[in-house]
């Protein structure tokens, strides 16, 4: 085929029939002259390049043609920013047509790669034969397995310098399947080229007979196109809502799944309901009742619900999750080191937010795959596990569940920082309804309120939220207080995770759901028994922040937290009950602190540290900081109110 207007009409077949392909390896390894010899061997050089590249070769007295040369003239025309696109080259075969996404060399290179704006159908891994595995090797096949490549192609190039040896071609291919397969990734074929000769592009080589698997093209051929993500479950992100003719149209594109006339659609994060009445695309038609991933329509609905731009529809049945706290597997890209306590802005799917990096959990050496001991940073090109937390609730679809949506950008001011995948691993949805689940319940009045309580026991009720690692010591030192304050006079009690877990809270494990609901249990419990008067000292892990949050909103007025400090080498060496020990050998799975998070508190009302203080200390402390909390601020004044309470 010839080259005239190649892309323009590759343009307009549109996408989804193309192959985009990413072609990846170490500085020199041959990326360039392996696209510039695509290009020629399959005749898809734009009209006159070849001469232009035969000229060039010729004033700098090179016999054989670079092709890398040809990358040079693309480069030099889009410095220019003449005829073409700035990161992507076409070019095709018999079979289809392709798109190469960003030409190596390009500056962003690696943050269009990460970013997911490149997102490729299928990558190139060049090897040169002469120098095997390298460290940019293996740092980019690390970022195709973070993006969640399946279909990979390895060249070994340079075979010819290698003198098209068999050998050298079994050793090279032998290195890089021991790394793609350390971080689990698998290369679909392995084919010795060489790129300067042409040599098993399109055609295959006499001096590599030996070899009698497919050529490069015959594999990027045999590669299949991603399949639109019909399947998935329905994501419709709101990119506007405008009135016309009294009409509310919500426009978005489907991003998975499909949406359908009649459908009842649930926005979140507010969680609104509605139903589809009509689907609006130009040039009008009447007769659409469904959109299908790809897909960019307005739609209206039957109920004025509160929607505006970055709410994702969904169905009802099958909604993203909720979390205002989430994991990422990311690779850094920025000179400034990302470091706990620092805000970026972060893009996935068409949301955006402000996240503050709440820790680093991991950072990974991609040379080695080892972990870098305690890094308090993650430094340009390291791949590191961060936790992230925003201000509010965001919708989030983890990487495993949705391709498509799962992958993050962060920014720093408006450059891209980093990228990677979302995960939710060892956080819950949180995406409680908050209404209740029965209808035609109504609140009763209490006529016995709570400074009638109070001034009947002689001091307030209040909830004292322990939280901490297991063996920090709440327990210990809950039942020490509550025997304390009993003794003292006042009405207390405990409520203790190992004992909760017995009754009221029989059902449930130590999944990042089932801790959810522990704490949403007891912490109404908590709120019931403060509002009856008690003092309720509470001994959880209660491990994340935003359940402690829901409790302390179910008793607003009277909540405290208290963080029971003491760090995990700690805890570890104490191990009460043994379990630690079983933790680390496998025994017991999401323990807190081993393979499950703990938030500790931000802003507590008290700080309890067991690592320097002992028992007595600690107990006093609380003691004094309870009392100072539920003591009857104005005796005579509760008095009249008691009369005046009594009197009605
Ligand atoms: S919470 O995370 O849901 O708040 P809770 O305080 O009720 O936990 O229970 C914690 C206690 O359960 C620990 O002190 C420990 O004795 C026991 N336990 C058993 N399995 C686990 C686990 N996987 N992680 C933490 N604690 C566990």
């Amino acid at each position: 085929m010839t080259n005239k207007n190649n892309k323009e009409k590759l343009k307009k077949q549109g996408a989804g029939t193309q192959l985009r392909v990413v072609i990846v390896g170490h500085v020199d390894h041959g990326k360039s002259t392996l696209i510039g010899r695509l290009l020629y061997d399959t005749d898809s050089l734009p009209e006159g390049k070849y001469e232009e590249l035969q000229a060039i070769c010729k004033r700098r007295g090179t016999d054989a043609l670079e092709w890398s040369f040809v990358l040079d003239a693309f480069q030099a025309e889009r410095d220019q920013a003449i005829t073409i696109d700035t990161t992507q080259i076409w070019f095709s075969t018999a079979q289809r047509d392709y798109v190469i996404i960003d030409a190596p060399g390009h500056r962003e290179f690696l943050k269009n790669m990460v970013s997911g704006a490149a997102a490729a159908d299928a990558a190139i891994l060049v090897v040169d034969a002469t120098e095997g595995v390298r460290e940019q090797t293996k740092r980019h096949a690390y970022i195709l397995h973070l993006l969640g490549m399946r279909q990979i192609a390895v060249v070994v190039n340079k075979m010819d310098v290698a003198g098209h040896d068999p050998e050298v071609f079994e050793s090279v291919s032998r290195q890089v399947n021991e790394y793609l397969d350390s971080i689990g990734l698998s290369a679909m074929h392995i084919v010795p080229i060489s790129a300067r000769n042409g040599d098993m592009i399109a055609g295959r080589d006499e001096h590599m007979d030996w070899y009698k698997g497919k050529t490069l093209i015959e594999v990027l051929d045999s590669f299949e196109l991603s399949s639109p993500p019909i399947a998935r479950p329905l994501r419709f992100p709101v990119q506007d809502v405008y009135r016309y003719n009294e009409r509310r149209i919500i426009v978005g594109r489907v991003e998975t799944g499909i949406l359908r006339k009649g459908d009842r659609l649930m926005f979140s994060p507010d969680n609104e309901e509605a139903e589809v009445t009509s689907i609006e695309v130009w040039p009008q038609d009447d007769a659409k009742v469904e959109a299908r991933a790809g897909e960019s329509i307005g739609i209206t609905l039957d109920e004025r619900i509160f929607v505006e731009r970055g709410h994702i529809g969904s169905h009802v049945k099958n909604p993203p999750m909720l979390s205002n706290v989430f994991r990422s597997n990311i690779f850094w890209l920025s000179q400034k080191p990302l470091k706990v306590g620092n805000s970026y802005k972060v893009r996935y799917g068409t949301h955006e937010a402000m996240v503050t990096v709440q820790s680093i959990d991991k950072v990974i050496d991609t040379n080695d795959l080892g972990e870098v001991e305690k890094a308090g940073e993650v430094g340009k090109n390291a791949v590191a596990e961060i936790t992230l937390r925003a201000r509010e609730l965001l919708p989030v679809d983890p990487y495993g569940d949705n391709a498509r949506l799962g992958r993050l950008v962060m920014y720093e001011n408006y450059d891209i920082a980093g990228g990677g995948t979302i995960s939710m691993e060892g956080y819950p949805d949180q995406r409680a309804s908050a209404k209740p689940k029965s209808e035609n319940i109504y609140a009763v009045n209490y006529l016995v309120n709570r400074d009638m309580r109070a001034a009947r026991n002689g001091h307030h009720g209040g909830v004292f939220w322990f939280t901490g690692l297991s063996g920090a010591g709440k327990s210990t030192l809950a039942m020490a207080v509550e025997k304390a304050l009993f003794e003292k006079g006042y009405h207390t009690y405990v409520l203790d995770g190992d004992n909760v877990r017995h009754g009221l809270n029989v059902d449930l494990g130590f999944s990042p759901e089932d801790r959810a609901e522990n704490i949403r249990r007891v912490g109404e419990v908590a709120a019931l028994q403060a509002d009856a008067g008690l003092i309720v000292v509470s001994a959880f892990i209660s491990p994340y922040r935003a359940d402690r949050d829901k409790a302390r909103k179910a008793a607003p007025a009277h909540f405290h937290e208290i963080y029971v400090s003491a760090d995990l080498a700690t805890c570890e060496k104490r191990d009460p009950k043994g379990l630690y020990k079983k933790a680390r050998a496998g025994k017991i799975a999401e323990f807190t602190g081993i393979d499950s998070p703990y938030e500790a508190p931000e802003n507590p009302e008290l700080v309890v540290d067991t690592q320097a203080n002992d028992i007595e200390t600690c107990v006093e402390q609380i003691i004094g900081y309870v009392e100072s909390q539920v003591k009857l601020k104005d005796t005579a004044t509760v008095a009249a109110k008691r009369e005046k309470a009594l009197a009605v």
